[in-house]
């Protein structure tokens, strides 16, 4: 399997995520910042970190949180400077690490200056980095929803246009098809990785081509609007588009990239992540994604151990060998993992270590988001007032159209809402679960008392030191070949509540876990040689035969 596979130096890599604004702050101000990620550089380090993917801290008004950017070569004040940048740059580097930025171009703010000289000149040079189109009383140039709701078209002010805009008003969407405007993006990127950094997380990516002449689809909701996806269904050529990227930036820099790509389809694969690939890797989101509805939130259903199950093995099985999927559990767009993937009721420090271990040993690069290593949960809300993400606000609103009462809709909602990962990094258990010394911009978790870094930190048994441990063990240098380019091959596929599968490199091992509370017991087809990762202290056996405790997982080197 490795044999055909140029090396990398991301592959053998661990990746965190950051979300600046609620990582760590250092001046009281309950916002987060560059110089509090600066200080818990050493954390990461110990955890066994490599790379860093920051969520944007660029100059913004933050309306949709930092992805709506209005200047690309400074850094927003409320989160730093351009030399506290510099000095996170160097600090890394000294520890041997990585720092990704993100890279939001599909859009921009209607902040930026490019916007600003659109509406003084729809017709010149600006006009033409965004889509326009000519007014029409009581008609919309295409009747597609946005991602946050609502049509994807508004007033450019003080002309008698319009501007297109998938996500929210303050997001206009940047005209791809203009070649000016991509040699913008790319002489950006540039500059970043001339500062030193590693890489780029490619956000909303495959929202830059567009299907043209742009026009209307059926509709699929009351509001007579349509998804998004009806005009990605038929744009075709993006790869044009992100391997001319490619080649004028990231190529000639080695650099990291790592793709949000949803939908893409099963030959496109090789293009996308495959030897000289678009990008370095893409996120699997297929576990993210299961259950959803067109018809909102409200209507998800939720995933059960084996849907989980399944849908790991499916992206598994697409890629192969093809590539490197990037894994997550969660990200800032996600609610945490451990409240989504884990049954009700069920969620304590054995699960969480248990969904750990299953996810982080897949074939692919781990993304370990801010929290996770020390189980973070789902927030209770309490209050649709609480909620700050816009997305949540709008999905609240599709819940009551649907006609569920404001409490419904508020229990319907509260389980996806992207704030869940958002509130406060859970350092300790002081007050504002020590992220701030002043009032944090967001609520914090009020189980922080109990779930907190600091009460993790020596404890051998806490679900940091379980992270810590699968780190260690995908670097240990006798296993390290196996798990990184290892083949993943389930097994015991059909049991219910179990989850087990081989990697097979120069080593065969075999991961496998018990995804309920009830014990169960497995006969192992071989003897094991040696158990290099259990979530309890002891194995009950039997012969050939194990008897798994609730949650209980091993990793087993056979
Ligand atoms: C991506 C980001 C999300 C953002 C959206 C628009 O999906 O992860 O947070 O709202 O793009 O930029
Ligand atoms: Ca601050």
């Amino acid at each position: 399997m490795a044999d055909h596979i140029t090396k990398k130096w991301w592959h053998d890599k661990v990746a965190y995520q950051i979300y600046p604004k609620s990582f760590y702050d250092s001046n009281g101000d309950g916002i987060g910042d560059l110089p509090g990620i600066i200080s818990k550089l050493d954390y990461l380090k110990d955890l066994g970190v490599d790379i860093i993917w920051l969520s944007p801290c660029y100059c913004s008004p933050l309306a949709d949180e930092g992805y709506d950017i209005s200047d690309y070569y400074n850094i927003d004040p409320r989160f730093g400077t351009m030399a506290d940048m510099e000095k996170l740059l160097d600090e890394a580097k000294e520890r041997n690490m990585y720092i990704l930025m993100d890279l939001v171009v599909n859009h921009c703010s209607d902040e930026h200056e490019w916007f600003k000289k659109a509406c003084e000149d729809p017709d010149g040079k600006y006009g033409s980095f965004f889509y326009l189109r000519d007014k029409k009383e009581g008609e919309f140039p295409t009747n597609w929803r946005s991602y946050f709701g609502g049509p994807v078209w508004d007033d450019l002010p003080g002309t008698n246009k319009q501007y297109l805009h998938v996500f929210h008003k303050k997001q206009p969407d940047l005209n791809w098809e203009n070649p000016e405007l991509r040699k913008e993006v790319y002489k950006n990127i540039n500059w970043w990785l001339d500062k030193g950094l590693g890489g780029f997380r490619i956000d909303a990516i495959i929202n830059i081509k567009k299907a043209l002449p742009l026009r209307s689809y059926d509709p699929d909701r009351a509001d007579g609007l349509c998804s998004i996806q009806a005009m990605l269904r038929e744009a075709k050529g993006i790869g044009e588009y992100l391997g001319e990227m490619r080649d004028c930036t990231f190529k000639k820099y080695d650099a990291f990239s790592v793709g949000e790509v949803f939908n893409e389809k099963p030959e496109e694969i090789p293009d996308f992540i495959g030897e000289n690939g678009y990008f370095s890797s893409m996120f699997d989101f297929n576990e993210t994604v299961f259950g959803s509805s067109e018809k909102g939130w409200y209507d998800a259903k939720p995933i059960t151990p084996d849907d989980y199950k399944r849908c790991c093995f499916e992206s598994q099985a697409k890629i192969g060998g093809i590539g490197f999927l990037s894994n997550i559990i969660e990200n800032h767009d996600e609610p945490r993992g451990v409240s989504r993937y884990i049954p009700e009721g069920e969620c304590f420090p054995q699960s969480k270590k248990l969904l750990a271990a299953l996810n982080f040993m897949l074939r692919g690069l781990p993304f370990i988001y801010q929290g996770q290593e020390i189980g973070m949960e789902n927030v209770p809300f309490s209050s649709i007032d609480e909620v700050d993400d816009i997305s949540t606000l709008d999905e609240y609103q599709v819940a009551l159209n649907a006609g569920l009462s404001p409490k419904d809709a508020l229990d319907a909602v509260a389980k996806y809402s992207r704030d869940n990962a958002r509130t406060p990094m859970q350092w300790s258990g002081e007050a504002n679960a020590g992220f701030t010394s002043g009032t944090p911009w967001l609520k914090v978790n009020p189980n922080y008392t109990s779930v907190n870094a600091a009460a993790q930190m020596d404890d051998p048994d806490s679900v940091r030191s379980f992270y810590k441990k699968l780190i260690a063990l995908r670097k240990d240098p006798e296993y390290k070949e196996t798990i990184v380019y290892g083949a993943l091959e389930p097994v015991w596929e059909d049991r219910h509540n179990l989850m087990a599968y081989y990697r097979k490199g120069d080593k065969t091992l075999l991961v496998i876990g018990n995804y309920q509370m009830d014990t169960q017991t497995v006969t192992l087809p071989a003897p094991y040689q040696r158990i290099l990762l259990n979530n309890y202290p002891d194995l009950t056996e039997n012969e050939h035969a194990i008897t798994l405790q609730a949650y209980q997982v091993l990793i087993m080197e056979m």
